[in-house]
């Protein structure tokens, strides 16, 4: 039994065709939700609706730059078209810190974090508020990081881009809410997915290193960050507002 009921709400989740999005895609639609699969990856956003629909739910693959304004807008046309309206929004395409400390990031490197991980989210939320409005309200959920919260060295555009969606979901929080939009942040530790898997590239010792800096002494599976999304798009945290919730094993405590 599903924890939660969508019953009869549309959720669109960018960066859905693996990792975070593609196991919050998967929870939304087992407790009931029709979910829009938007990637930039269509094949990937392809499989996650393959597992979503041979498991019984509903779903289908949209492909979505969130970096361009004019391709979210058509993300959200398509999921009104396809679904009737838009309800829940995640907002979590991302892509992988620079690897460089400031006076070695390229310009288009910097460039490049700021407009898929904070332009992204801008117009995710630019585009989605319209959609919930015509539906009397809503929920949206941004994925920040602990790099939201706390610096780290040789990562300038992804912890930028990261801080800064704090401060967008906070404004957004407060423009939208009398007009029945909930919008809040998460900001995951270290959780497996294809980013992290990169990242870590098979080496065991990568991965107990990652993981010793988590207090909780390991790193997340994406499930355990897509239950805090379904939390924060469900009634069951209704007065929750402009929060930008850590789910990180205690990485940003000490
Ligand atoms: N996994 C972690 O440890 C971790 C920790 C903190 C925050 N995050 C954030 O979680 C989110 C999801 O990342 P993940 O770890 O699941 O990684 P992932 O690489 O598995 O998924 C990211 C997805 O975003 C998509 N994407 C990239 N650029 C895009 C674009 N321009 N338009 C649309 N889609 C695009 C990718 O194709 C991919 O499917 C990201 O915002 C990431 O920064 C992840």
């Amino acid at each position: 039994m599903p924890q939660y009921d969508f019953d009869g709400k549309v959720v669109a989740i960018t960066g859905a065709a693996s990792g975070i999005g593609r196991a919050t895609a998967r929870k939304f639609a087992a407790a009931g939700a029709s979910v829009v699969v938007a990637d930039i990856d269509l094949e990937g956003a392809h499989e996650t609706v393959a597992m979503i629909t041979d498991a019984g739910g509903v779903a289908s693959a949209v492909h979505v730059d969130v970096a361009d304004s004019a391709s979210v807008k058509a993300m959200v046309d398509a999921t009104v078209s396809m679904y009737g309206g838009l309800d829940i929004a995640h907002n979590n395409a991302g892509i992988v810190g620079a690897g460089a400390n400031i006076a070695d990031m390229p310009d288009e490197t910097w460039e490049r974090g700021i407009a898929v991980m904070l332009s992204g989210v801008f117009y995710g939320i630019k585009h989605e508020v319209p959609a919930m409005l015509a539906r009397g309200g809503g929920a949206i959920v941004n994925t920040s990081s602990g790099a939201g919260l706390i610096g780290f060295p040789g990562m300038a555009n992804y912890v930028a881009a990261k801080h800064g969606v704090i401060g967008l979901t906070k404004t957004a929080a407060l423009e939208y809410i009398t007009q029945g939009i909930r919008i809040n942040a998460i900001c995951p530790g270290t959780a497996r997915s294809r980013m992290v898997d990169e990242w870590i590239n098979g080496s065991a010792e990568a991965e107990a290193q990652v993981a010793a800096l988590h207090p909780i002494g390991r790193i997340a599976d994406a499930d355990e960050i897509a239950e805090a999304v379904l939390w924060l798009a469900s009634p069951a945290s209704s007065f929750v507002v402009g929060v930008a919730m850590p789910i990180d094993g205690g990485y940003t405590l000490p």
